[in-house]
Order: structure tokens, then C-alpha cells, then sequence
């Protein structure tokens, strides 16, 4: 990657501030932000905390009067300035995130797209936002039920979906008419300082949005007691996401949370042999296995397991690991040595419980934010792989004879955001969608990714969808005018 010469991001997109009201602001503490594939510094961002959260969720707070009484038309028309801003500078931003996520550039621009999708579906949405009226009691009496705003909300997002988790969010908050604080995380926040700044730029007003940068605890302390703060928005963890439903108690914030899922990714003996191998590919390995959605669990039936381990396992090979700037790469370093360990660790263990490898993918890089992409077979549920997101580039594979076994798998767990499953047969396709307890289903297709359609899990993967009709109602207060006296 000699030949980028030190061009592989824009340095004019490189925000190394957080914007508050109208501000971008400096602070002397920072937080140092590097490129996962040379572990090289990109910049810095400032290191937020109590005094500047406070800030922010101020300026949301004087934003959010005017904001909420524009026409809907008018917010719709300022988010679509705003989506075509985005895609005039889509080949800069994917440069950006490539850059502090690690993906390759084709994804990374891929994301950018998905990115503005979310902000075009909301734009539409803010003009279909409206309410109904009940049958009153008497004659003289109307009861209306209007939809209006939430008010001042959190947003706080993740590094694996820089830009998409951030427009997924904002997007809906914006057109339901709320004002926003907004905390990227601090592993990728250029990509959403420069998402505002062309948020800015197509006219939404400053206050609207607003980015606090850095360690995450005393941003995250001071937007959950805050009364101001009227919801929360998070993408991440279980676990995380518990401790922000406790710490939502106080305030009785609203909550979407979007968490760990645990994938079962399931091939019938009379699936399509070659469209089951591209869609394994597709979900467990976008993103070099870093997404929610990604199949974590290859549920494959006797009869045609070995011939979907072998094709399977001739694509893994064929898989190209390097940095993201390279063209040829299909898949980028993790983003840091803890994530690479953990996906060497849960290989490890399942090895020593008797899986066996059976394809690695070559790796040249020393760097130990890269781990080797692997096909594991003759995984068991005494594995960690079973229970645990490997949130890596491991596929592993267990094998099951009966339907109603594989089912019972796939539901086994806590999780419950995405599955997927092949077969042929149309019943099966309906008995098995109906039966798995997911919030999203892929039904031989490997992608549950549409701005158009609900996103979001059951059980312990979340509350609350993103995207699809659903997205908007997250944003929208419900109240009952009753009207008496009209006679
Ligand atoms: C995620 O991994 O949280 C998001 C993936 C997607 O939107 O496709």
C-alpha cells in the first residue's frame, strides 16, 4: 500500500473537534485515534466530559423550540440537501472510514450508500408523520390523538457501522422534529464529525446536532441522569446495553437498544448448494465478521454437509486479508489486537473441545489487529463459539440430522436479533420463519439490511427497531386532546 503515499483519507475531513450548539470546540485532553491496519495515528479528538455534555445537551435543548415547529415538508426538504451532500462526498467519507474502522474501501463505500439510504427513507417519513381522531362520547366532543416530538435525545453509536449507525439514528430524530447529542465512538469519530459538519452545511440548523468525542463513562454518566435527555438511542453490547437500561431508571428515559446477536445460520439438506456458500460468505464475513447480524453459528444438515464445508471452505481460502486501501482486499484488520485475540481464542477453544480446521485464509500482516479468516467444523454447544459472538471472520460449523433440532439450536440462547436459513422447499420456508424467535429473518439470503425495512432484535439483542415505518415511531410522543364544548 506503498503507492497511496500517505493519501489514504482526505486530511480536510478530519475534524478534531466536537461540535456544541455552533461551536467546534478544542479541549487540551484528547484521545488519540488510529488507523487499525498500520496502527498509525489519524488525529485526535477531544476527551468530553461532564462541562461539555452539558453543553451539548443545552444547545439540543435551545434547538430543539424552532426545530420541532418547522413543517415537516420543510425538515423533509433540509434532510434531502443533507442526503445529497452526503453521496456528493461519498468517495471522501468511505476514504475516512476506511481509514479508522479498517474495512475495504468497496465496503466502506458500500456503508456510505447505506448511510444516505437512511436519511432519504426518513425524509419521506417526516412528511407521513401524523395522527387520527377516536369516537367521542357526544356530539359536541372530538378526541385527537397527535404525534409530536420526544424531545432532546442521546445518541450513542458504534465503531463497527461508522457512519450508517450514526444516519440510522439522527435520521428518524431529525424528521420526527427531536434535537440531538450525539457520542460516536472513540475509535471512529472523524466519520461522524464529518457526517455533522455536512449536516450542517445543508442547512440544519446549529444546536440541532451535536458531537461529544472521547472516553465514553462521564459522557454517558451525564446524558443518563440528565432530565433534558428524554430518550436514548445506543447500538452495542448486551452488556452495556443492561447497565444504560439501569442507569435509564432514574429518569425514566425512553430506550431503543440495539444488541449482541448470535446468528444461526441454517443450510437444509435441499437448499441451493451455491447460493447457501455466497450467502455464508456475504453475513459472516462483511465486515471481517464485525456486525450484530453476522451468522455466528453454521447450522448444516448431514446430507449436505460436506460438499457445503468443501465449497465453503474454498472461498474462506480464497479470501484476500490486508489492508482496506487495497483494492484487492476483501477483508480488513479488526478493529484492535483485543478483537483479533478473541477470535484466535474462540478457535482455540473450540479446537481443544474437537472441532477441527479445515480452511484458513492466508495472512501476511504482522500487525496483530488481523486475524486469519477459519472454517471450524464439528463445533458442539460446550464451545464458546456456540454462546458467545465471535464478532470475527471464524465460521463454524455444527451438524444436525432433523429440522425440529436445528430450530431448537438456532432459539437456544439469550439472543435473538438476526437468523438465516436455505431450503427449497416453500412449507419448511414458512414453518422455520415462523418458528425462529429473531427479530430479522433471512430466508435464503445471507442480508437483512434495508433502510425500508425494521432492524432491530427480541429477547435480550434489544428494544425498539431502527429503520422501516417502525423507525420513526421511536421519536414520536403520543397525546390524546380531548375536545369538549364544539356545539
Ligand atoms: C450492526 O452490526 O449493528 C448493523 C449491521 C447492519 O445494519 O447491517
Amino acid at each position: 500500500m506503498n503507492s497511496l503515499n500517505g493519501k489514504r483519507h482526505p486530511r480536510t475531513l478530519v475534524i478534531e473537534r466536537a461540535l456544541i450548539g455552533r461551536d467546534w470546540i478544542e479541549l487540551p485532553i484528547r484521545v488519540a485515534v488510529t488507523d487499525p491496519a498500520t496502527g498509525a495515528v489519524i488525529g485526535e479528538i477531544p476527551d468530553c466530559g461532564t462541562a461539555e455534555t452539558r453543553a451539548a445537551i443545552d444547545a439540543a435543548d435551545k434547538a430543539a423550540t424552532d426545530w420541532r415547529a418547522r413543517a415537516a415538508p420543510e425538515r423533509a426538504a433540509l434532510l434531502r440537501a443533507w442526503h445529497v451532500r452526503v453521496l456528493k462526498h461519498s468517495e471522501a467519507l468511505a476514504r475516512l472510514l476506511t481509514a479508522e474502522q479498517g474495512k475495504p474501501l468497496a465496503e466502506a463505500l458500500d456503508e456510505i450508500r447505506y448511510a444516505a439510504s437512511f436519511i432519504a427513507w426518513f425524509a419521506g417519513e417526516a412528511e407521513r408523520i401524523g395522527g387520527y381522531d377516536v369516537p367521542a362520547l357526544s356530539p359536541d366532543r372530538r378526541v385527537l390523538v397527535a404525534r409530536q416530538p420526544v424531545g432532546v435525545i442521546a445518541a450513542i453509536t458504534p465503531w463497527n457501522f461508522p457512519a450508517a449507525m450514526v444516519t440510522r439514528k439522527l435520521a428518524p430524530a431529525l424528521a420526527a422534529g427531536c434535537t440531538i447529542v450525539l457520542k460516536p465512538s472513540e475509535l471512529t469519530p472523524f466519520t461522524a464529525l464529518a457526517l455533522a459538519r455536512l449536516a450542517l452545511e445543508s442547512g440544519i440548523p446549529p444546536g440541532v446536532i451535536n458531537v461529544v468525542t472521547g472516553t465514553p463513562a462521564p459522557i454517558g454518566e451525564v446524558l443518563m441522569a440528565s432530565d433534558c435527555v428524554r430518550k436514548l438511542s445506543f447500538t452495542g453490547s448486551t452488556s452495556v446495553g443492561r447497565q444504560l437500561m439501569r442507569d435509564a431508571a432514574g429518569t425514566i428515559k425512553r430506550l431503543s437498544l440495539e444488541l449482541g446477536g448470535n446468528a444461526p445460520f441454517i443450510v437444509f439438506d435441499d437448499a441451493h448448494l451455491e447460493a447457501a456458500v455466497a450467502g455464508a460468505i456475504a453475513s459472516k464475513f462483511r465486515n471481517a465478521g464485525q456486525t450484530c447480524v453476522c451468522a455466528n453459528r453454521l447450522l448444516v444438515q448431514s446430507g449436505i454437509h460436506d460438499r457445503f464445508v468443501t465449497m465453503l471452505g474454498e472461498a474462506v481460502s480464497a479470501l484476500n486479508v490486508g489492508d482496506g486501501f487495497d483494492p484487492a482486499v476483501t477483508t480488513g484488520p479488526l478493529i484492535h489486537a483485543e478483537a483479533a485475540a478473541k477470535v484466535r481464542a474462540h478457535a482455540d477453544d473450540a479446537l481443544a473441545k474437537g472441532a477441527q480446521l479445515v480452511a484458513q485464509a492466508p495472512l501476511a500482516s504482522r500487525i496483530d489487529s488481523y486475524a486469519a479468516p477459519m472454517l471450524l467444523i464439528g463445533a458442539t454447544s460446550h464451545m464458546r463459539v456456540a454462546h458467545e459472538e465471535t464478532f470475527g471472520p471464524l465460521a463454524a460449523v455444527f451438524r444436525f440430522d432433523d429440522e425440529a433440532d436445528a430450530v431448537a439450536l438456532a432459539n437456544s440462547g439469550a439472543a435473538g436479533l438476526a437468523a438465516y436459513f436455505y431450503t427449497s422447499d416453500i412449507a419448511r420456508a414458512w414453518r422455520v420463519g415462523d418458528a425462529l424467535e429473531y427479530g430479522m429473518v433471512g430466508i435464503n439470503s445471507g442480508s437483512v439490511s434495508l433502510a425500508a425495512a425494521p432492524f432491530g432484535g427480541v429477547k435480550q439483542s434489544g428494544l425498539g427497531r431502527e429503520g422501516g415505518r417502525e423507525g420513526i415511531d421511536e421519536y414520536l410522543e403520543i397525546k390524546a386532546l380531548h375536545w369538549a364544548g364544539l356545539r
